[in-house]
């Protein structure tokens, strides 16, 4: 007899194209985790509504995308369950349930709160619903009752809400219903955008696990560099470059070294650097692109993955709601 695997569950937001960034920096290590783990992975498409719910004209591409990416990406239906927020209604019923029963204090006190609505000053976020984000959060993971919640840091305070509101629920119906999940933190490398800003939609800086070759070439070749290296004779820092960071991720160690070495010189000029790495970039996206290609010709095969990832997790879901409602007497 083997022991049963533990559970994981992560979701994460169709509110764009996915990128370099949330690739490096959460499914690589959703893959890593298929091979040990019994992991549920959702598309978190009303957890989007929360910032985009007045305009929802590209949400439902965004899904089908991101779905995309995921499998493209390496994540394999034979061994995770794959589904949409939307497809299980369970989710807005633990949600309002966990509602009647979380103080506004806990909700207006997360940091993540305050912080989205400084920077995103174009949208009314003084809604219901922005302000309960976490509590839906805490639906989405409970009703699973996953043992590892694989997050970056930006999400530890929604996943000690999601414990807050797992203890208090035991605590008001004298029940044991909910586990208290552990995070499992991701080295979330930080990727750097084409500004070399940090990788991020809202600054327009992205390479999209989407993006067709040429384009790639292009971000590269206009992303920019050491700022000290204006000529082609001046020489520059790797250590003050973005497109080194890039190199960090994707070069050879001669490559580096030979950056290295030859950029402080001003013995290798930046559009032959960029080129360096694009080619190596271009390599290690090439079987994404494929299988990506190969997805989107074949949407029927995109839905059937959902579909069968939507029913095991409803399977799931209702026997903890059922659960919820007999401790809450519902
Ligand atoms: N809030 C998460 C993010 O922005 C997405 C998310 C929604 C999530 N529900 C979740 C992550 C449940 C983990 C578990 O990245
Ligand atoms: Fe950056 Fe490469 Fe140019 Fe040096 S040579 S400044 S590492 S792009």
């Amino acid at each position: 007899m083997t022991a049963p695997r533990s559970r994981v569950l992560s979701g994460m937001q169709p509110s764009g194209l996915m990128h370099l960034g949330n690739y490096l920096g959460a499914l690589e290590n959703w893959k890593a985790l298929q091979a040990q783990y019994d992991c549920y992975f959702f598309v978190a498409d009303w957890h989007a509504l929360s910032t985009n719910y007045a305009d929802t004209s590209r949400i439902r591409t965004f899904v089908r995308e991101m779905l995309i990416d995921w499998l493209a990406g390496g994540i394999d239906p034979e061994r995770s369950t794959i589904f949409i927020q939307s497809r299980i209604p369970e989710h807005a019923m633990l949600h309002l349930l966990f509602s009647m029963m979380t103080p506004i204090s806990w909700l207006e006190r997360n940091p993540t709160y305050k912080e989205k609505q400084d920077e995103i000053k174009e949208k009314d976020l003084t809604t219901y619903g922005f302000l309960g984000y976490p509590v839906l959060q805490a639906a989405d993971i409970l009703l699973y009752k996953p043992d590892f919640v694989p997050v970056g840091k930006d999400q530890l305070p929604h996943l000690e809400l999601t414990r807050e509101i797992a203890r208090r629920f035991n605590d008001i119906y004298k029940t044991a219903v909910f586990p208290e999940p552990k995070e499992h933190l991701t080295k979330f490398p930080k990727v750097v955008g084409t500004d070399g800003r940090k990788m991020s939609k809202s600054y327009h800086n992205t390479i999209n696990l989407s993006d067709p070759e040429p384009v790639v070439r292009q971000k590269l070749k206009t992303m920019v560099t050491d700022p000290a290296r204006v000529r082609r004779t001046d020489p520059g820092n790797p250590d003050l470059c973005p497109v080194y960071e890039f190199h960090n991720i994707y070069s050879s160690q001669s490559v580096k070294d030979q950056v290295n070495r030859e950029c402080r010189t001003a013995a290798i000029g930046c559009i032959d650097c960029k080129k360096l790495v694009a080619d190596r970039m271009v390599e290690q996206l090439t079987p994404i692109w494929d299988a990506r290609a190969k997805f989107t010709s074949n949407p029927s095969q995109v839905d059937d993955i959902v579909q069968t990832g939507s029913q095991q997790a409803a399977h799931v879901a209702r026997a903890t709601l059922d659960e919820v409602n007999a401790a809450m007497k519902i």
